[in-house]
């Protein structure tokens, strides 16, 4: 028999700010290896949910079990070296390093040596270390930007170092927060193509968030659509995207404001 535990299982969720509900009633299980598309509008709960279970929130109400393990309130590192990982919507790099000394110093604190932060301690670079950066950098198709600074490289190979920095430590599960905002239409499929050819190839469970529904459609297993901090659908893409809530309260949102042009235009 296969094991069919779910790797992540989040139980009555909830998460208030004030009279703000941004979480509410959420209950669902992911299987391992699943690919999970997370929907919804500006304000729907969607980074609420990924900031609960990676440890950067403590959810008001609920419980979150990754592996089996209770993780709930746990801190965001110790999460992290348990074998769940993410990466935010806005790049969490060093500007003023170069590609390959960030992939160091992720690689360094993943195995607990800190020293790899100070430039004047670098021969603590293990050859170890440097193999598994270059190795890492061409598995997310980086490497010729390996020498150049990070503030000054194109938003695509800021957002694949951020992801590659982000699975340093082996996880199992990773969470991408928009890993295509701010990337052009005609760039997005090419970027999700390096993402998930270097998270799947690597095993891991994805769940990403993610507002062009193609791109969801071409990469998900499963949609889950988020409305006022709960999930209005959970299933299979060609289904949650034709339920008629997520058509008229998420793709409906999503079409007026990306395709309609400016009085006047
Ligand atoms: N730190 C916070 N303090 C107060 N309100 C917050 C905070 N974080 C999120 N919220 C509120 O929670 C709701 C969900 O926000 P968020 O999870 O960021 O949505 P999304 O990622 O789907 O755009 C919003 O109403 C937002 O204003
Ligand atoms: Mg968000």
């Amino acid at each position: 028999m296969i094991n069919v535990a779910p790797i992540l299982e989040v139980r009555d969720l909830e998460r208030t700010f004030g009279s703000v509900v941004a979480a509410r009633d959420i209950s669902l299980g992911i299987p391992a290896h699943q690919t999970v598309g997370i929907i919804g509008s500006n304000g729907a709960g969607k980074t609420t949910f990924v900031n609960m279970i990676t440890g950067y929130l403590k959810p008001s109400k609920g419980q979150i079990m990754f592996e089996g393990r209770d993780i709930t309130g746990l801190p965001s590192r110790q999460i992290m070296n348990l074998g769940l990982s993410r990466s935010f919507q806005v790049p969490q790099v060093f500007a003023s390093l170069t590609v390959f000394e960030n992939m160091c110093i992720a690689l360094g604190l993943a195995e607990g040596k800190p020293g790899l932060f100070n430039r004047a301690v670098m021969p603590l670079r293990t050859p170890a270390i440097l193999a598994r950066a270059e190795e890492i950098l061409a598995q997310f198709k980086i490497a010729a930007y390996r020498n150049a600074l990070t503030g000054k490289i194109p938003q695509g190979i800021r957002k694949l170092l951020d992801i590659a920095m982000a699975t340093v430590g082996h996880p199992r599960l990773v969470m991408l927060d928009e890993p295509t905002s701010g990337i052009s239409i005609e760039e997005k499929f090419g970027l999700m193509d390096i993402i998930m050819g270097a998270l799947k190839a690597r095993d891991m469970t994805v769940l990403f968030v993610e507002h062009d529904m193609e791109i969801v459609r071409r990469y998900a297993d499963r949609v889950l659509a988020f409305y006022e901090g709960t999930v209005i659908a959970d299933g299979a893409p060609d289904t949650a995207l034709a339920n008629d809530k997520v058509k008229a309260y998420i793709i409906g949102e999503h079409h007026v404001q990306s395709s309609i042009p400016a009085a006047g235009a």
